[in-house]
């Protein structure tokens, strides 16, 4: 019988919440081929970079972190670069990193065990050709890292090839999970256990969920959405992102008729001049943009919060486009935008386009475009002053003395327990009374009074 060592692995990840996600499958499926997961680059043997290159000079941050690992490879370490710069970069990795034995984007994963065996052998795996993959990449484990929320990727890749964006070049082709297997890890997901957490919040995650295609055409978005919501135990479940082109009213309706479904919607815009729009090939008008803000906000039994993505300085956007985006914005009333200066990405159409706009008008028109949002915002969130609004609990901030908890709408609210009750756990429910706003979260104490404590277990009287 051999005693080998376990072998070890460290993960560390950029960018959005499905490049997280994904960070968490991956390390389910090395835990399942036998490795151990570590919270060190010092105690792991291998190490997986995931990467990110939607924006910004991303990949020479990658080549710079590659150089410094370079020295640990004496120490016997092994380098896999995988996510959005691997699939962008590919061999190219191997020329300038040589030190790196795996490189591999999201359609590859569900590979990563053969590829795994390859490495182990002393060669060099690859995965990059798996972008017109119909296949999804399911794990039988996932290592969830999230304290108080269960990821669930219900369709991976992007077809719709927005003008400046890599995604679909670096995840490739959009497939769905069948809502079967959605359903199964949802429920698995609330019902806890050695892997799963028991947790009562679950976000649906894809690059466009509103593609959504059930492959054995059982439910739609919306449908799952619903059903999803109504599995006994789940308290919230959100969703992103939405692509205006295919968000319905049935999204809406499910919302409003299924209490778990949160009062939020992202639903990024990118700009509010429809000829800014179509250059970008987003596929719908400004005009229909606000129609469905206009259902959005024709919710009857719900407040549901808006925040969206905004990019200024596309090519060949004009001072008055730019104004047709600041109009939007008067005119939404947003309740948090993530803005972003157009930053040019290899391999998309908007890259070779005319008229770039020049650094230093992206940087004047994101502050000019971030204070308008921060004064509207600061009007937005002090309505709330005084309200008592339900908080999930998701950590504590020690220095100001308070726990850090999230609204339905997807607002902070940091807030303070009253002297002798009991601090409620990350992941429980506290009903809060909102005391102050700023413009980016809230701020309150939470509510002990007798009748709210028989409905809350959490707001228990410490027995001193
Ligand atoms: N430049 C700037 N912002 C971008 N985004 C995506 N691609 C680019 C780019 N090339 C922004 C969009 C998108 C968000 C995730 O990132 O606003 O919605
Ligand atoms: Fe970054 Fe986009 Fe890839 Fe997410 S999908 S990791 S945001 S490039």
């Amino acid at each position: 019988m051999s005693f080998e060592r376990q072998k070890t692995f460290f993960i560390e990840t950029f960018g959005c919440q499905m490049n997280f996600h994904d960070s968490e499958k991956v390390a389910g499926s090395l835990v399942s081929q036998g490795y151990r997961q570590v919270q060190s680059i010092e105690d792991a043997d291998l190490i997986f970079y995931n990467t990110c290159s939607i924006r910004d000079k991303a990949e020479q941050k990658v080549f710079h972190r590659l150089a410094e690992f370079k020295r640990l490879q004496k120490q016997g370490k092994k380098f896999a670069v995988i996510g959005c710069v691997a699939q962008q970069e590919g061999e190219r990795i191997f020329e300038r990193a040589p030190h790196v034995s795996l490189v591999a984007g999201s359609a590859s994963y569900r590979r990563l065990p053969e590829m795994l065996v390859q490495i182990g052998r002393g060669e060099r795996a690859t995965g990059l050709n798996d972008r017109d993959t119909e296949e999804t990449f399911e794990t039988e484990f996932t290592a969830r890292t999230n304290p108080h929320r269960g990821y669930i990727t219900i369709i991976e890749g992007c077809d719709k090839f927005c003008a400046y964006c890599v995604v679909p070049y670096t995840r490739g082709r959009e497939r769905s999970r069948t809502s079967e297997s959605v359903l199964e890890e949802a429920r698995r997901i609330v019902a806890g256990g050695a892997t799963d957490g028991g947790l009562t919040e679950i976000q649906l995650l894809g690059q466009n969920v509103n593609s959504y295609r059930d492959p054995l055409g059982r439910r739609s978005f919306a449908e799952l959405l619903a059903e999803v919501g109504e599995l006994p135990g789940i308290r919230r479940i959100r969703f992103t992102t939405s692509h205006p082109r295919h968000f319905n009213r049935e999204i809406v309706a499910a919302i409003d008729a299924v209490p778990t479904l949160c009062d939020h919607v992202h639903l990024p815009v990118q700009s509010g001049s429809s000829r800014v729009l179509a250059a970008m090939a987003r596929e719908y008008t400004r005009e229909q943009y606000l129609e469905r803000i206009a259902w959005i906000r024709a919710a009857k039994q719900r407040s549901i919060a808006i925040t969206t993505d905004v990019i200024v300085g596309f090519p060949g956007e004009s001072d008055a486009e730019f104004e047709q985006t600041m109009s939007l914005l008067e005119e939404v009333q947003f309740d948090g935008v993530f803005s972003f200066k157009y930053s040019p990405r290899p391999n998309t159409p908007a890259i070779a386009m005319e008229n770039a706009i020049s650094e230093e008008e992206k940087t004047s028109r994101l502050a000019v475009l971030n204070d308008r949002q921060r004064e509207i915002q600061r009007a937005n969130y002090a309505h709330y002053v005084g309200q008592v609004l339900e908080a999930m609990v998701e950590g504590y901030q020690s220095a100001r003395n308070q726990i850090a908890g999230r609204t339905s709408q997807n607002k902070t609210l940091n807030f303070t327990v009253p002297d002798g009750y009991a601090v409620p756990e990350v992941g429980s429910y506290a009903q809060v009374r909102v005391t102050r706003a700023h413009p980016n979260s809230l701020v309150g104490e939470m509510v002990c009074a007798p009748e709210v404590q028989s409905a809350q277990p959490d707001c228990a009287v410490i027995v001193i």
